[in-house]
């Protein structure tokens, strides 16, 4: 009898695809009171990632800071990396610490599941979106767990800030079988005309529609809505499902997947 030999490619993600979110810091945490973590607003989130999880796609979830990172990194200007005459080794120390102290919330609101968890300063130098960093460790299959964070740099910064923003557009594109790349935010239903009261949801936002957010540098080390937006457009020349929503209604995420549709931004090129 003539023996058949089945030589089958490994695949690099499951077969319905992979899913990459960013839990925004002001979703997840109260932004302007130093380490306040919204347990409600995680077990919501995770409740929908295990939801995600059951219909067969692999996911990446990134988390941003809030007030476990902004308010300290602002106090010591750890964006503009190494100043001179300027102690901010301390700083640093702490910003980790409160980070991994969010991030241990967010692996216990999903530990019954299979979780890879990635902290950036233990695989990235640099920042912006050409940071340093091998992806590879993204592509077992389950759920993996990164977040902005405080990075080493090529002198003369030494360190300073990666936003998760970045993060999303690497992995996002980079990453294979990225089916759908959502941003999660708090309390807005999406990207709006503008940052008035009577402001309009944009529902679909292409580099020709104008829209004038605020970016709050009292607080934001980061780059704030233009950042994401900016990086959400680069996102969306390869991945076709780019979505901001409400983070307050994470189901919103699960009728993306389902139909292609839901309350909230879609990101054209
Ligand atoms: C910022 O990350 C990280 C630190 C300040 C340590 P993000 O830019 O992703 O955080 P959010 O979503 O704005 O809070």
């Amino acid at each position: 009898m003539k023996r058949r030999y089945h030589f089958e490619r490994k695949p690099r993600t499951g077969p319905m695809g992979r899913i990459v979110m960013k839990w925004g810091g002001s979703l997840i945490t109260d932004k302007s009171s130093l380490c306040t973590v919204l347990p409600n607003r995680i077990e919501s989130l995770a409740k929908t990632v295990r939801q995600i999880h059951e219909m067969g796609h692999d996911l990446v979830i990134v988390h941003g800071a809030g007030s476990f990172g902004h308010i300290r990194a602002k106090e010591y200007r750890l964006a503009e990396g190494n100043i001179p005459d300027l102690e901010q080794g301390e700083a640093i120390q702490l910003v980790r610490r409160d980070m991994d102290q969010l991030h241990s919330h967010v692996i216990d609101a999903l530990r019954d599941l299979p979780i890879h968890s990635h902290p950036p300063r233990e695989f990235v130098t640099n920042t912006g979106s050409t940071f340093h960093g091998d992806l590879d460790a993204f592509l077992a299959p389950g759920i993996h767990l990164t977040f902005g964070d405080v990075v080493n740099c090529d002198p003369p910064a030494d360190f300073g800030i990666l936003s998760g923003d970045d993060l999303m557009l690497r992995l996002s594109n980079e990453l294979p079988g990225v089916i759908c790349s959502i941003f999660a935010m708090g309390g807005t239903p999406g990207v709006m005309t503008d940052s008035s009261t009577e402001a309009d949801l944009i529902p679909l936002l292409t580099v020709e529609t104008g829209f004038s957010g605020v970016h709050d540098e009292n607080v934001d080390v980061t780059g704030g809505i233009f950042l994401k937006v900016e990086r959400a457009f680069e996102i969306a020349k390869h991945v076709e499902h780019v979505w901001f929503i409400d983070g307050h209604h994470p189901s919103r995420m699960v009728e993306i997947i389902n139909t292609g549709e839901t309350m909230g931004t879609r990101i054209s090129i």
